[in-house]
C-alpha cells in the first residue's frame, strides 16, 4: 500500500471535516439559542430615587419605577421571551404582608411593566414571601419557629391572586412548599384566572449559588433553607417534585440552579412533556463576572457557552441576568 493511498483511506471517519470553516460549523450546529429562549429577571426596590447597582452582581440593579420601565422596554427590544419580576419592600414583617397587598411593591412593578410592554413579552411574577418576611423564610412560621407549610401555601395562593390581578401573565412559585402549585391553581381558578399559567420552580436545590441574590433582595434570612429546598446530591427527588407539580397543575417546570445541575435539567427534559426552564442563578452570574473583571476569562465567550450548555442540556427557557444583553448578540 503506498503512503498516498494509506492517507486517503485512513482515518475512515473524519469528524473534523464538519469543523473546517465557520459556515460548516454553523450548518452542523445542533443547539441554537434564540432571544425568546431567555427570561430577564428585574428587581424593583421600594423607596429609592436612583437605581442601585447590586454590589455582588455588577451590572444588575435594584430599579426605581422609572428605570424598571426602561429596563423592561430594552428587554423587549432585545426580543427576550419573558421578564421575571421581583419586589424589594421597605418594610418586612413576620407574615410578609407586602406580598399580598394589592399595592405591594411587586404588584406595582407588575402593573407598571404590563402597562409598558403590553403583550410584547411574557411578564412573570415570583411568588414567595421571602423578600417580605423579617425572618427571611419563604413562608410563615408556626409556634415552633419552623415554617408552617399549610399556612404558607394559603398566603402564597393569595399572593398569586394579587399578582394576577396586577396583570401578571404567568405565576412562578419559588417557595418550595408542598402543595403550593395545587393551592395556587385552585385560588387562581376561583378568582377567575384559570387562563394564567403556573411556572413551578419544581426542582429547586438548597444552593449556595443563591448568595448574591440575597444581597439583591436584602434578605434578612439568618439560617438556611435546607428544611424545604432539595439536597444537592439528590437526583430522583427532582423527578418526584416535578411529577407532583405537574399533577397539581404546573404548566412549565423549572430546575434551579442551572449550571451545576445540568444533569437534572437533562433528566427533567427527558421526563416531561411541558416546557422546561432552568434558572442561571445569581452566583453563576457573579462568578463569571468576577473572573472576567480580573481578566481571567473571556466574558462574552464564557457567557454564551454557559447559556448554550443549559440549552443543550434540554432547557428551552433560560432565566439569566444576562438575558437582555446577550439576546441582542445571538447569531441570526
Ligand atoms: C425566592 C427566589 C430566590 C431566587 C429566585 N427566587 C432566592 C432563594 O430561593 O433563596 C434565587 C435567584 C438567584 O440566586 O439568582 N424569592
Amino acid at each position: 500500500m503506498s503512503s498516498h493511498s494509506f492517507s486517503a483511506q485512513f482515518p475512515v471517519a473524519r469528524p473534523r471535516r464538519l469543523r473546517r470553516t465557520p459556515a460548516l460549523r454553523r450548518l452542523a450546529t445542533e443547539t441554537r439559542l434564540h432571544p425568546s429562549n431567555l427570561i430577564q429577571p428585574l428587581f424593583l426596590r421600594e423607596g429609592i430615587d436612583q437605581p442601585r447597582e447590586i454590589s455582588s452582581m455588577p451590572g444588575v440593579y435594584q430599579h426605581t419605577r422609572e428605570s424598571l420601565r426602561k429596563a423592561a422596554a430594552e428587554a423587549v427590544s432585545a426580543g427576550v421571551g419573558g421578564l421575571l419580576l421581583f419586589g424589594i419592600p421597605l418594610e418586612k414583617d413576620p407574615l410578609g404582608l407586602g406580598a399580598t397587598d394589592p399595592d405591594g411593591i411587586l404588584q406595582v412593578a407588575l402593573r407598571d411593566v404590563v402597562e409598558e410592554v403590553g403583550d410584547a413579552t411574557v411578564v412573570i411574577g415570583d411568588v414567595n414571601l421571602d423578600e417580605y418576611t423579617d425572618h427571611g423564610h419563604t413562608g410563615v412560621l408556626g409556634p415552633d419557629g419552623d415554617v408552617d407549610n399549610d399556612a404558607s401555601i394559603e398566603r402564597l395562593a393569595d399572593q398569586a391572586v394579587v399578582q394576577a390581578e396586577a396583570g401578571a401573565h404567568v405565576i412562578a412559585p419559588s417557595a418550595m412548599m408542598d402543595g403550593q402549585v395545587g393551592r395556587i391553581r385552585a385560588k387562581l381558578d376561583a378568582a377567575g384566572f384559570s387562563h394564567v399559567p403556573i411556572m413551578g420552580y419544581s426542582a429547586k436545590y438548597a444552593s449556595a449559588f443563591y448568595g448574591p441574590f440575597r444581597d439583591a433582595v436584602e434578605s434578612s434570612l439568618k439560617g438556611n433553607r435546607r428544611a424545604y429546598q432539595q439536597v444537592p446530591g439528590n437526583i430522583r427527588e427532582s423527578l418526584r417534585e416535578v411529577d407532583l407539580d405537574l399533577a397539581e397543575g404546573a404548566d412549565f417546570v423549572m430546575v434551579k440552579p442551572a449550571g451545576a445541575y445540568l444533569d437534572i435539567v437533562r433528566l427533567v427534559a427527558d421526563h416531561v412533556d411541558v416546557p422546561v426552564a432552568a434558572y442561571q442563578v445569581s452566583g453563576e452570574y457573579s462568578m463569571i463576572e468576577a473572573a472576567a473583571a480580573k481578566g481571567w476569562l473571556d466574558r462574552d465567550q464564557v457567557v454564551l457557552e454557559s447559556l448554550n450548555s443549559i440549552r443543550r442540556a434540554g432547557a428551552s427557557i433560560i432565566i439569566s441576568y444576562w438575558a437582555t444583553e446577550f439576546a441582542t448578540r445571538l447569531e441570526r
